[in-house]
């Protein structure tokens, strides 16, 4: 990452906390985040994905919501998974679900957090699908990755996380995980996080990324490389290959609206391919997230501003 490109993040990162930089990007960001969100309502999310099954791409559907203040909007969002989780049985469409923690009220009460979190898996677990418990900043590693733990140990094993190569505990958190047998989602991380507990070079958190993939590869842990870099692609096929490790032994996962085409490519060479598909009204956070990790695509809001 050049230092340019480094400072940009940062910066974005910061001002997305701006509740007057919220109101210009939710004014004039609208229109650019219909690239990025699938829809404001969950029948309208399910018809995409049925699109996208189409072309033998999966999903797995995230209500967006995060950063919340009271126990009651944690109790609102796992209502609305559980109405998600009866939309995906009834729809049959070929998809599980994301979801955040502190969504679920783990900032405000670790306890009530994991009660949310738990009746949805239990529900998930009914028609057989699986839950992903997103990753977010650090303030929220351990207690995330105790929640998945608890909910394996209880019996509940249709639930995994998210391991982020950025971190410098992450090859110790992802070798254990995995020789727990806990599925993991591999990512580079998208949080801005401080050199004391994070890798700040990309090159740093590609090898590490590539450690990671190997790591959880070679445990026979079916993985998630979350990831649109062709660095991170090409050398988890070249890996698999040479190590005869099957294309059903892990999956590509892309985000919504981004790299489409090359979504639909992997899945007609055989390879499983997810993508994450963001529904819902609270867009803002995710969005500025992708902002913050392409700046081409912030030229083209300032564009729309000025139009
Ligand atoms: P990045 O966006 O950095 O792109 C690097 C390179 O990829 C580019 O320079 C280019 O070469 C190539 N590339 C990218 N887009 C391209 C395009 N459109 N066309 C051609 N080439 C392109 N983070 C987190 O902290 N917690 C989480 O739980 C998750 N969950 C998650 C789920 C999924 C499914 C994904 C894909 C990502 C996440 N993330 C995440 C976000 C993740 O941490 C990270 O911020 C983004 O994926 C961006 O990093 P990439 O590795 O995708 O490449």
């Amino acid at each position: 990452m050049s230092i340019g490109t480094k400072l940009y993040r940062k910066t974005l990162l910061t001002i997305a906390d701006n509740k007057f930089v919220e109101k210009l990007s939710v004014k004039y960001g609208q229109k650019l985040a219909e690239k990025f969100i699938a829809s404001d309502t969950l029948a309208g999310a399910l018809n995409k994905v049925k699109a996208l099954n189409r072309k033998g791409i999966m999903a797995t559907l995230d209500h967006l919501g995060e950063g919340i203040e009271r126990l009651d909007e944690a109790a609102g969002y796992r209502d609305a998974y559980l109405k998600l989780l009866d939309g995906i049985a009834r729809s049959r469409v070929d998809s599980n679900v994301s979801l955040k923690p502190s969504q679920m009220g783990l900032a405000l009460d670790p306890e009530t957090g994991y009660a949310n979190i738990r009746a949805i898996v239990e529900k998930a677990r009914e028609t057989n699908l699986f839950v992903r418990i997103d990753m977010e900043g650090t303030p929220f590693t351990q207690a995330t990755i105790d929640i998945v733990r608890r909910l394996h140990r209880e019996g509940l094993t249709n639930v995994g996380t998210v391991i982020q190569a950025y971190l410098l505990r992450s090859e110790q958190d992802a070798a254990e995980l995995s020789r727990e047998r806990i599925r993991l989602r591999l990512v580079k991380g998208a949080y801005k996080e401080p050199g004391t507990v994070a890798y700040q070079h990309t090159d740093e958190v590609i090898d590490n990324f590539r450690k990671l993939i190997g790591l959880t590869l070679d445990q026979g842990i079916y993985t998630a490389v979350a990831s649109h870099d062709d660095r991170i692609l090409t050398w988890t096929k070249n890996y698999a290959a040479q190590k005869g490790i099957p294309r059903d032994a892990f999956e590509f996962q892309m985000l919504y609206g981004l790299r489409m085409n090359e979504q639909a490519k992997l899945a007609r060479e055989g390879y499983r391919i997810r993508c994450y598909v963001p529904y819902g009204s609270m867009w803002y956070p995710y969005y500025t997230r992708r902002l913050a990790e392409k700046p081409a695509n912030l030229w083209l809001v300032v564009r729309h501003m000025f139009h």
